[in-house]
C-alpha cells in the first residue's frame, strides 16, 4: 500500500468530505476512521474530544499516513490547534463551517448556520463568525441531530426537523451545513424549508488538501486507489452505509 491519507469523524458523517476529496484526488489510498463508539462528539468536553482525536491520529501515524483530514467540524474546532502543535511534521487539514463562502458569494442573504453545540460555542468558530458576519445570520446549535442521522432513524429525523426548522421557513435563503453529517439530509431540510442554498466546506477542503500534497510532492500517480474503513465498534452496518454513500460496491476501487 502506498502512503495513505487518514480521514476521521465521530461516525460516518465525514464520508461527505471524503466524497469531495475523491473527486479531485482519485488516485490516493484512504483510511477512514469512524469513531461511532464515542459518537456524538458535539456535546463532549474539549479535553475528551482532544483525547479521542489524538488516539485516532496515533493510529494514522502508525499506518504511515501522509496527511490527516479532520472531517468533523466539532473535532476541528476543539482539537486541531493542539494536534498541529503536538505533531508539527504531520499534515493536518481540518473542515470548518463554510461561513466565509456566504461572505464571498451570498453576503446579502439571511443565513442559518447549523452545527453542533460544541462547534457553535467554540473559539475557532466565533473568530470565523465575527470576521465574516453578514449581520443577517441565525446560529442554530442542532443538539442531537448528528446522532439521529448516525442512527439513520428517518421518523425521528422528520420530527426533529419539523420542530426545530419550521420557524425558519421563509426567513432564510442560505444554510451553512456546519457538521459533516448534515449534507446527508439536504433533501429532508429542503422539504421543510423549501428552496435554500446550501454551503458546505468539503469541496474547498479537498482543493486545499490537493494543493498541500502537490506543494510537498506527495501526490500519488498510481491509478489504483484503495479505501479502507475502520469503525471503533466494528459496525458492519456502518461499513455498508459508508460504501453505499460513496457509491462503491467494493472496498477496493480499481
Ligand atoms: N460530524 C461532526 C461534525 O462535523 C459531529 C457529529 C457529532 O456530534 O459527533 O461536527
Amino acid at each position: 500500500m502506498k502512503q495513505p491519507i487518514g480521514i476521521f469523524d465521530s461516525g460516518i458523517g465525514g464520508v461527505t468530505v471524503l466524497k469531495e476529496i475523491i473527486k479531485i484526488l482519485p488516485n490516493e489510498d484512504y483510511i477512514y476512521y469512524s469513531d461511532s463508539k464515542n459518537n456524538p462528539y458535539g456535546d463532549k468536553q474539549d479535553k475528551t474530544i482532544i483525547n479521542l482525536c489524538e488516539n485516532i491520529v496515533k493510529i494514522f501515524i502508525k499506518r504511515n499516513c501522509k496527511a490527516i483530514v479532520i472531517a468533523c467540524n466539532t473535532a476541528s474546532a476543539k482539537a486541531v490547534k493542539y494536534l498541529r502543535k503536538k505533531y508539527p511534521s504531520q499534515i493536518f487539514v481540518a473542515i470548518e463551517p463554510a461561513y466565509k463562502m456566504v461572505h464571498d458569494h451570498a453576503y446579502d442573504k439571511p443565513t442559518l448556520v447549523m452545527a453542533t453545540k460544541g462547534t457553535i460555542k467554540s473559539e475557532k468558530f466565533n473568530l470565523l463568525f465575527h470576521k465574516y458576519n453578514n449581520h443577517k445570520t441565525y446560529l442554530l446549535p442542532c443538539v442531537g441531530l448528528a446522532d439521529i442521522i448516525e442512527k439513520g432513524d428517518h421518523e425521528e429525523l422528520e420530527k426533529y426537523l419539523r420542530k426545530t426548522f419550521g420557524i425558519y421557513k421563509g426567513l432564510v435563503d442560505n444554510i451553512v451545513l456546519g457538521c459533516t453529517h448534515y449534507p446527508l439530509i439536504e433533501k429532508e431540510i429542503t422539504k421543510i424549508l423549501g428552496q435554500v442554498k446550501f454551503f458546505n466546506g468539503a469541496s474547498r477542503l479537498a482543493i486545499h488538501l490537493k494543493e498541500l500534497l502537490k506543494e510537498k510532492n506527495l501526490l500519488s500517480n498510481d491509478t489504483i486507489s484503495n479505501i479502507q474503513f475502520i469503525d471503533s465498534q466494528n459496525s458492519k452496518e456502518k461499513e455498508e452505509r459508508f460504501f453505499n454513500i460513496l457509491n462503491l460496491k467494493d472496498k477496493n476501487k480499481k
